[in-house]
């Protein structure tokens, strides 16, 4: 139920933790899961220029019972469109698509190998909030060198990065926690690879709770983290959202702090060097 979201506060906004990603769902199959996730309870969508599902996720919204108030609509402008003036246009192009008058967080989706195309796009974020599009600006897969670079340049106030059980990522956890913001994680169910899990499996076992919960329970009891895994079936949907009844002991929690392998999915050839 919406009433037991857990909610963070950063730069005077609220984002409720658990959200729902997009990637990858498509057509009519899109519309109806935003529609879905609304009424499940979710009320923070994650979409991208990139995703192409940006004309579905609107109609989800549309066919929803949901406040456009009460929903925190993510989305994020590709890198080929760095340049101020595309950027701008992208970001037009996005609400015009989604059909909503503002998004209530755009990002920078990647930086590319230019530092200077990349800062200029961070700077460009200042227009877009300037000229209303979005209530708050971040960015997305930014190292840490880049973002101390940017909080210089526009109030960004998130880094959407892979994170989750396989993937420890202290630093930039840190640096978000330090300037009042948050981080999104992306992938927390790691792509699903986290359902064969032997250790996760015995935790949800104790509990009478599915893997997913158990590790979308693990980001909850962290501060300053919001989440959106993905879930093209109603069931996911759902189970992944019942998660508010329990709680991890100290000694599961720290079991599952012990998985960390450094185990990166999405790093394509753009990527900034994640040490930094
Ligand atoms: N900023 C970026 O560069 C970036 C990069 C990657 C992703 N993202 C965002 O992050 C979101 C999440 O990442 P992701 O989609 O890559 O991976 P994910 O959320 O870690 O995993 C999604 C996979 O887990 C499965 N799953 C979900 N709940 C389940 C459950 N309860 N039981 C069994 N399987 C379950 C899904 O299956 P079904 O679909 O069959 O239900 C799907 O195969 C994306 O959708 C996107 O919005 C952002």
């Amino acid at each position: 139920m919406v009433e037991n979201q857990k909610k963070l506060n950063f730069k005077g906004g609220v984002v409720p933790a658990l959200g729902f990603g997009t990637y990858d769902i498509r057509g009519k199959e899109c519309t109806e899961a935003v529609r879905h996730a609304l009424e499940v309870g979710y009320r923070h969508i994650d979409t991208a220029r990139f995703y192409d599902n940006e004309h579905e996720v609107g109609q989800g919204l549309k066919q929803s019972q949901a406040d456009r108030d009460e929903i925190f609509l993510t989305t994020k402008i590709w890198n080929t469109e760095l340049a101020p003036h595309k950027f701008i246009k992208s970001t037009e192009e996005s609400l015009r698509t989604l059909k909503v008058d503002h998004v209530d967080l755009l990002l920078v989706h990647w930086p590319t190998k230019d530092e200077r195309e990349t800062l200029l796009a961070v700077e460009t974020l200042n227009d877009c909030l300037q000229k209303g599009y979005a209530k708050y600006v971040g960015v997305s897969n930014f190292n840490v060198t880049l973002m101390e670079k940017s909080v210089a340049l526009a109030p960004i106030v998130c880094n959407q990065t892979e994170y989750h059980p396989y993937l420890h990522i202290d630093r930039f956890i840190d640096f978000v926690r330090n300037h009042d913001m948050f981080l999104t994680a992306y992938c927390p169910l790691a792509q699903g690879a986290v359902f064969k899990d032997e250790a996760l499996k015995s935790i949800a076992a104790n509990h009478g709770k599915s893997i997913g919960q158990i590790v979308l329970k693990w980001f909850l009891q962290q501060d300053q983290i919001a989440m959106i895994p993905k879930a093209s079936k109603p069931e996911h949907r759902i189970s992944n959202y019942a998660v508010w009844d329990f709680e991890l002991s100290a000694e599961e929690y720290e079991d599952i702090q012990k998985l960390d392998r450094q185990y990166r999915i999405i790093n394509p050839g753009w990527s900034c060097d994640w040490s930094k």
